[in-house]
């Protein structure tokens, strides 16, 4: 079983993991192991289970087992600890769990299971659901989930088992994946078919708001009433490389998929009291700094510094702090007037990039406060900065930015919704209503995938020959036209353009003609009727003109051969949605010319040279 566990475990490694753990039932001792680190630490945690066993004491971990659950951990809430690690356990060390995603409600039920006399020995929201499974265990495992789950909050997904019923897993399902693999007298569940592939093609999909018992005979679905679930047992053809892409042909299409999650992980404790933003967690700036700062200077460079552009309009918009943006290779040598009072932020999703460590140095050296937005834990920029604050969007792989592109967006308009609160700048009536907005987010996310897909494929159809693409936005829209323009050029090596639209007038519109595909940014803000203005301008050439829209804003579509409607949101949150269809159309066009999108040529994922 440890063995099985380990191997599965390592099938996953291609997500990147800080921390790793099993929990296995054997000989009526139920034991969970974990390790900081990446699986090597945890089998050398092992077999050091093992040399205890030569000595006489055996560990529960190396007796024969039958039933056991793995977890390798991304850190999101709480830092990286043993105690942080997954499995999980209730007060008596009965039920064990692994979970996935985020509880968004475990505050308040933790303050109730504390009250109800239960220890907690982690800071996760995850360890939250083994105590409330254990609070509701009668001598039904099942039943004890079924009523737990109904209280649980989130995106998330987890597995739990318990000693008194040795022969028994138990899942669910809330948004994050779970599938399971059907064997003969031995059954599986993942987050991901990879993990069981070596011993199992056949799978069940569990969906969502469903709950699996999985007994060595057999398994059972169940929705979250109780209802039995009929699901049929499908056969997956994959090759390991395959299923690391969890069935999508790319890691760049899947990790477009994933940002509706690593948004979700990104926000949902920072705005868990609902009329505001907390980010006093460990790492970050002092909040004294935060409130008494002159001036912010963002640096960064390629996708991170189109995140900076949106985070400025936020900044000056709710914060009213005046903001400077600068492409970190350029600011490094243009002996910037930065000093004491002045915040530079960093944002850098790998925390290597050569150009952005030195400008944050730079401004550091003369006396500004530096704050690093990253997703790499230990990377550099976490160690050259005064603080950190984390986008949470897992590891990407693709070449391509995009799930920590929107995280990036997602932390910029925390950060500037908290100087807001602590500068009094906005009303706390619009703070909240901006609070709900950014939780509804998540869900606008998916809605926009599952909508815009199919119609970016078909746009690419009649574009995917053209040799140039220009692509306008105003306000907000331009740095999601500049980051659309960025994505198409960088997978499909078609030449790209981006420009203010109300410039376009002023050089760049002698580019157009009948062969150009225009791509217009044109979700609802107060500029949109001169950005119809633009597209108006653009079709007068005789451009193909390719909008993005706010849905119900019928005034676009007459004014282009093709739009994408997306769902509305506050106007200044927008890009964070406006850039999936643009994502979207550069991967069709790109596939469409036969390409890898997730090495393109010529580009490293972290460029650590200047
Ligand atoms: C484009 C892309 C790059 C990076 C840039 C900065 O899709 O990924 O433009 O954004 O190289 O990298 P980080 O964020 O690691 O500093």
């Amino acid at each position: 079983m440890r063995e099985l566990l380990l191997a599965g475990l390592s099938k996953l490694e291609y997500r990147g993991y800080d921390s790793a753990g099993i929990s296995v039932i054997a000989d009526g001792q139920i034991e969970a192991v974990r390790a900081v680190g990446n699986l090597s630490a945890l089998e050398t945690k092992l077999s050091g289970a093992a040399a205890a066993r030569q000595n006489g004491a055996v560990a529960v971990a190396q007796k024969p087992a039958t039933t056991g659950i793995g977890h390798t951990r991304w850190a999101t809430h709480g830092r990286v600890s043993e105690e942080n690690a997954h499995p999980h356990f209730d007060s008596d060390d009965r039920v064990h769990v692994v979970v996935n995603g985020i509880v968004e409600n475990y505050m308040a039920l933790k303050e109730r299971l504390l009250g109800e006399g239960c220890v907690f020995t982690s800071e996760t929201d995850a360890e939250v659901i083994a105590h409330l499974i254990a609070a509701h265990y009668r001598d039904d495992l099942a039943e004890a989930v079924r009523l737990a789950f109904g209280e649980l909050e989130g995106h998330y997904a987890f597995v739990a088992m318990s000693l008194e019923q040795p022969d028994l897993l138990v899942g669910a399902r809330k948004e994050c994946p779970l599938i399971v693999g059907r064997g003969e007298g031995e059954q599986f569940v993942a987050s991901a078919v990879p993990a069981f592939l070596s011993e199992t093609r056949d799978v069940q999909y569990v969906e969502n708001g469903e709950i699996v018992v999985l007994r060595p005979e057999g398994v059972e679905i169940m929705t979250g009433d109780g209802a039995e679930v009929q699901r049929g047992v499908e056969q997956v053809d994959w090759d390991q490389e395959t299923a690391e892409k969890g069935g999508y042909d790319t890691f760049m299409l899947k990790e477009i998929h994933e940002q509706a999650d690593a948004v979700a992980d990104t926000i949902f404790d920072r705005t868990a009291r609902g009329d505001g933003v907390d980010l006093d967690e460990e790492g970050a700036l002092d909040e004294s700094i935060l409130k008494d700062v002159k001036r912010i200077v963002v640096v960064a460079c390629g996708t991170a510094y189109h995140a900076g552009l949106i985070g400025r309009y936020a900044l000056e918009e709710w914060a009213r702090v005046p903001v400077e943006m600068d492409i970190a290779s350029e600011y490094r040598y243009r002996n910037p007037v930065v000093g004491p009072g002045d915040l530079v932020i960093g944002v850098s999703q790998s925390g290597e990039t050569a150009d952005t460590l030195a400008a944050m140095r730079l401004a550091r050296e003369r006396g500004a406060t530096v704050l690093a937005i990253t997703n790499t834990r230990g990377s550099q920029a976490t160690r050259d900065a005064d603080g950190v604050l984390y986008t949470r969007a897992g590891l990407e792989i693709g070449v391509a930015a995009t799930k920590t592109f929107v995280c990036q967006v997602a932390v910029m308009y925390l950060l500037a919704l908290r100087l807001a609160e602590l500068r009094g700048t906005l009303e706390p009536a619009r703070i909240a209503e901006l609070v709900a907005e950014l939780k509804r987010l998540p869900h606008c996310i998916d809605e926009t995938i599952e909508r815009c897909e199919s119609q970016a494929e078909e746009i690419a159809k009649t574009c995917w020959d053209a040799e140039f693409f220009f692509y306008i936005g105003r306000h907000v829209g331009l740095p999601v036209a500049l980051e659309g323009a960025l994505k198409l050029k960088e997978i499909s090596y078609i030449s790209t353009d981006a420009y203010a639209a109300g410039e376009m007038k002023h050089g760049p519109i002698a580019l157009l003609d009948e062969a150009t595909p225009v791509v217009c940014v044109a979700t609802r803000s107060p500029v949109l009727d001169k950005l119809i203005s633009n597209m108006q301008e653009a079709r007068a050439r005789g451009a193909r003109v390719i909008a993005v829209a706010t849905e119900g804003d019928g005034e676009v579509e007459p004014h282009s051969d093709a739009s994408i409607a997306v769902p509305a949101t506050d106007w200044m949150l927008q890009p964070i949605i406006a850039v999936i269809p643009l994502q979207l159309l550069a991967y069709a066009v790109a596939r469409s010319r036969g390409l890898n999108v997730d090495q393109p040529r010529n580009l490293a994922k972290t460029v650590t040279v200047e």
